[in-house]
């Protein structure tokens, strides 16, 4: 069997501004378990085997590994760089924006590109943690969503895509109560939402919102991160990869669970950016998405894994006051103030 994919015969999806992003690329973010240089190698690897999409974030402290390993093998491949679509996201520590601004410059220049393909908000928090942070582990300096905040940083760039640096913009991690706000403020709306997306956890709501709303759906951690960082690991999260109806219609496919996670995802109707550093799983992800799609059967008895199983909580992000990681989704609609549900943040 051949191991590369004809990146023309995978799957992709339109985005508002008519531009196309693959259906599926390589994630980037190691879980704090991988070398840094292991994850720039990986994406040389993709890259060769058909990928077109690689998902990047400053926070991953690898984009200037993965910046040169990106102009080699274009180089080597004969590819221009057009072919490629590259997200970079903005952390937590940049939201002032100077400080944004700034981060999108060091991203181009540590991937050694002249524009994003997208920019993504990586969390609406401007809180941050430690790298291998416990799971009690709280930032003193924590602070609520603060809309006004979160829209200075917005603002500020759109007038990078003005400037042509930045090619679509998206958002993180978002809930409805602050997807609301943003479209009505922003000038250029987000093309772009990136959240928590596996078969235990499909967010029916907020996913129909963000395509309803124009935007294209990215599902992180697609098969339920098995490698996730310790303080991403609780007592009930379900293993989707193990579940028994994954399980089973593996076996009927013929194929492996993290297999069928990936064809679900794309079949549904997002990106998904699986992580690895193995070749064999880096071709194989791929080439799920290209041939032995699902029955509609299948994709029904899919939604049957729903768990409403979210594997990364956010509680290092929590500030002062607040309760448990439940206050970062707003499940009652509202976006929790200083004290929690039902007080104020500060404007
Ligand atoms: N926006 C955000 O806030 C956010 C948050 C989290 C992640 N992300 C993005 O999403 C990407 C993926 O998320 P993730 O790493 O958490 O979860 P994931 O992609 O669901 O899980 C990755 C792990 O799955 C296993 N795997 C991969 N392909 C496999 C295959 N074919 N067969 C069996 N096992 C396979 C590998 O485990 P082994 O190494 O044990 O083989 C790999 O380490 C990240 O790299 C990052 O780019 C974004």
């Amino acid at each position: 069997m051949a191991d590369t994919v004809d990146p023309h015969a995978v799957p992709s999806f339109a985005l508002l501004s008519g531009a196309s992003i693959p259906a599926i690329g390589l994630g980037t973010f190691g879980s704090d378990r991988f070398t840094l240089e292991d994850i720039a190698n990986a994406v040389g690897v993709a890259i060769r085997t058909g990928y077109r999409l690689i998902d990047c974030a400053s926070v991953y402290a690898n984009e200037h590994l993965i910046g040169p390993v990106i102009e080699r093998t274009l180089t080597e491949m004969g590819l221009p760089r057009e072919e490629l679509f590259v997200i970079s996201k903005v952390w937590n520590d940049a939201h002032a924006p100077e400080d944004a601004i700034a981060s999108v410059k060091a991203s181009l220049s540590d991937l050694k590109l002249d524009y994003l393909d997208a920019l993504l908000i990586h969390w609406p928090f401007p809180n941050t943690h430690e790298r291998f942070a416990a799971p009690d582990a709280r930032n003193p300096s924590s602070r609520p969503y603060i809309h006004a905040e979160y829209m200075a940083m917005y603002h500020a760039l759109e007038e990078l895509v003005d400037a042509g640096l930045i090619r679509h913009l998206g958002v993180s991690n978002m809930t409805l109560p602050k997807l609301r706000l943003v479209l009505r403020d922003a000038r250029i709306a987000p093309a772009l939402h990136e959240m928590e997306l596996h078969p235990a956890l499909q967010q029916g709501e907020l996913y129909q919102f963000s395509k309803d709303a124009g935007m294209v759906v990215i599902g992180y951690s697609p098969m339920g991160s098995p490698r996730r960082p310790d303080r991403d690991r609780f007592e009930g999260d379900v293993a989707d990869m193990e579940h028994p109806v994954v399980v089973r219609i593996a076996d009927e496919v013929g194929a492996h669970p993290a297999e069928i996670c990936l064809k679900w995802a794309a079949q549904r109707g997002h990106v998904a950016i699986p992580f690895s550093v193995k070749p064999p799983q880096i071709l194989s992800n791929l080439r799920s998405v290209t041939e032995r799609p699902l029955s509609p059967r299948q994709l029904y008895d899919l939604r049957s894994v729903e768990a409403n199983s979210r594997l990364i909580k956010g509680q290092v992000f929590l500030w002062e006051g607040s309760g448990d990681w439940i206050d970062l989704w707003d499940v009652d609609g509202t976006i929790p103030g200083w004290g929690g549900y039902g007080t104020t943040a500060a404007e």
